[in-house]
């Protein structure tokens, strides 16, 4: 195992891209490293044509799956919205990763993000002795996606300020920056486009300009429909991800998962699962990616604190954190839930017991 603690997805799956490469006859855009077929079966999983089993990455909708990559063939942009933790971020990594074989071209936007940051800064030394040159010029990571064709991917695209969001328009429907310091342009070539990603709960988000929304095709990322697709994705990635943190997963692990997701569901969509009572919901998604988090924590204290047991005694703070967001106000929905629900299951008293007492 490498030193490293997370590789990007095209070292990870390295196996899996290759075999899929190597039998890739479809037709595909000039640029890409594989064919939008291929990539399909990449993001969804299967199997190459020489038998390597392909997992799958993304769990939903195949649609989706395929709007996002048909889109990236064209001359619009991709934005991917959706509420936090609905894998907008993960979808873009593994896009890149089949699409271009490099994920690693990011700007993480903030509200600190300026000009400089997405099309080009510059090495002051380099510019205060010898003036602007192409020497002095650091290509920022959208410069090196134009110049080198491939993906560039704009993360919380929408927490930058709008006036800097401007300054893809050109980028998108012209496919070249101008540099005016040197006189001169970058042009970008066959393969290059743009994914963004932007989530449609946060507070203090700059709106897309109506000209820059015109050039991305929006594919909305859903939370997931029923709860055993939720519970494949919450085993899979947990497993996956106690593997690279070398912590063993006990068996009870995915009654665990169920019944924590269970509880994150009703609470998520104000409901219990039959529908039958409803509840009030808190103030945070609780999303997958929350319940995949919740999961994580509890293998990590059973394996370093009860000698692999996981119990609710792990599990519950973890829930609490994810739930409790608002001190005041979803500790309250919280302790509505556990009595109104919980109480009454036979098989969740330990959670009643713990939660209640931590309450
Ligand atoms: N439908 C899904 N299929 C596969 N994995 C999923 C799915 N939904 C969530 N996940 C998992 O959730 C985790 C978090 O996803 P990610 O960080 O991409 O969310 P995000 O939408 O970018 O959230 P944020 O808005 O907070 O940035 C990932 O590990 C991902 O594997
Ligand atoms: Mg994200």
């Amino acid at each position: 195992m490498s030193d490293i603690l997370r590789q990007p997805a095209e070292v990870t799956w390295k196996t899996e891209l290759d075999a899929l490469a190597a039998h890739d006859d479809a037709p595909k855009p000039e640029g890409w490293a594989l064919s939008p077929q291929a990539t399909l079966t990449y993001l969804l999983g299967g199997a190459a044509k020489d038998g390597t089993e392909i997992t799958p990455k993304y769990v939903g909708q195949r649609r989706l799956m395929e709007t996002a990559v048909a889109t990236l063939a064209t001359d619009r942009a991709l934005l991917l919205l959706g509420v936090p933790g609905t894998a907008k971020s993960w979808v873009s990594e593994h896009l890149a990763a089949a699409i271009a074989g490099d994920s690693t071209l990011v700007v993480q936007c903030t509200a600190g993000t300026d000009e400089n940051q997405v099309r080009y800064g510059w090495n002051y030394a380099q510019l205060l002795a010898h003036g602007p040159s192409t020497e002095a010029l650091v290509p920022t990571p959208l410069y090196r996606a134009m110049d080198g064709g491939k993906l560039c991917r704009l993360e919380e695209l929408t927490r930058m300020g709008s006036d800097v969001q401007d300054t893809l328009i050109t980028v998108l429907s012209e496919k070249m920056m101008p540099i005016p310091e040197l006189n001169s342009a970058v042009y970008a070539n066959r393969g290059f486009n743009i994914i963004a990603t932007a989530n449609n709960r946060d507070k203090g988000v700059n709106e897309l300009s109506s000209a820059l929304k015109r050039r991305f095709n929006v594919v909305v990322l859903p939370l997931p429909d029923d709860i055993d697709e939720e519970v494949q994705i919450v085993t899979k990635r947990v497993s996956d991800m106690a593997e690279s943190l070398q912590l063993a997963v006990p068996k009870n692990a995915a009654a665990e998962v169920m019944r924590v997701v269970t509880i994150f569901r009703e609470l998520r969509d104000g409901r219990t699962l039959d529908g039958k009572t409803a509840l009030k919901a808190p103030s945070g998604t609780l999303s997958t990616a929350e319940a995949i988090a919740v999961m994580v924590g509890g293998l990590s204290q059973a394996a370093y604190f009860t000698n692999g047991t996981l119990d609710v005694d792990g599990l519950a703070p973890n829930i609490l954190g994810a739930v409790v967001k608002d001190p005041v106000q979803d500790k309250t929905v919280l302790a509505e839930y556990l009595e109104t629900v919980v109480k009454k299951r036979r098989d969740y008293a330990d959670y009643y017991s713990v939660l209640s007492e931590m309450l």
